[in-house]
């Protein structure tokens, strides 16, 4: 099987059925956007594909934060605010793209390394505390 630009590895692994299954396609939607863009896709296209990435990304983040929420999570705010800091930057980046005005390798920069960094660091402490919060019966 041939190398993906961004890999899913059980490094990544937050134990959340759902959460890690989002966080793959999510993987794979950037896949997607770097696979577009090597192979000469058309602009549109390669749009359509950091459209996907935003449109699941705010899915995703509205599952974690009403899972948050249910269990009082006390570290909500500041996980909210990766969230939209991430929506932000990419609503930025895909309208300065579209517009001619930003590289493709930019976003292929920013993506894999905001996504591994929230990940491992602020989804991770996030997983552990559900856990918690499940073991415990809180
Ligand atoms: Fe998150």
């Amino acid at each position: 099987m041939t190398k993906q630009f961004l890999e899913w590895t059980e490094a990544l692994a937050v134990d959340h059925g759902l959460i890690d299954s989002d966080h793959r396609h999510l993987i794979m939607l950037i896949n997607r956007f770097h696979d577009s863009v090597e192979s000469g896709a058309n602009g549109d296209l390669v749009c359509k594909t950091l459209c996907d990435l935003a449109d699941y990304s705010c899915f995703h983040f509205i599952r974690e934060e009403t899972l948050m929420s249910t269990i009082g999570y006390g570290a909500r705010a500041a996980h909210i605010a990766e969230h939209n800091s991430f929506v932000n930057r990419l609503t930025e980046m895909t309208a300065a793209f579209e517009q001619g005005k930003l590289d493709s390798k930019v976003i292929l920069d920013y993506l894999p390394v905001w996504i591994v960094n929230h990940v491992m660091k602020t989804d991770q402490n996030f997983g552990r505390y559900l856990a918690d919060y499940h073991q415990q019966g809180w």
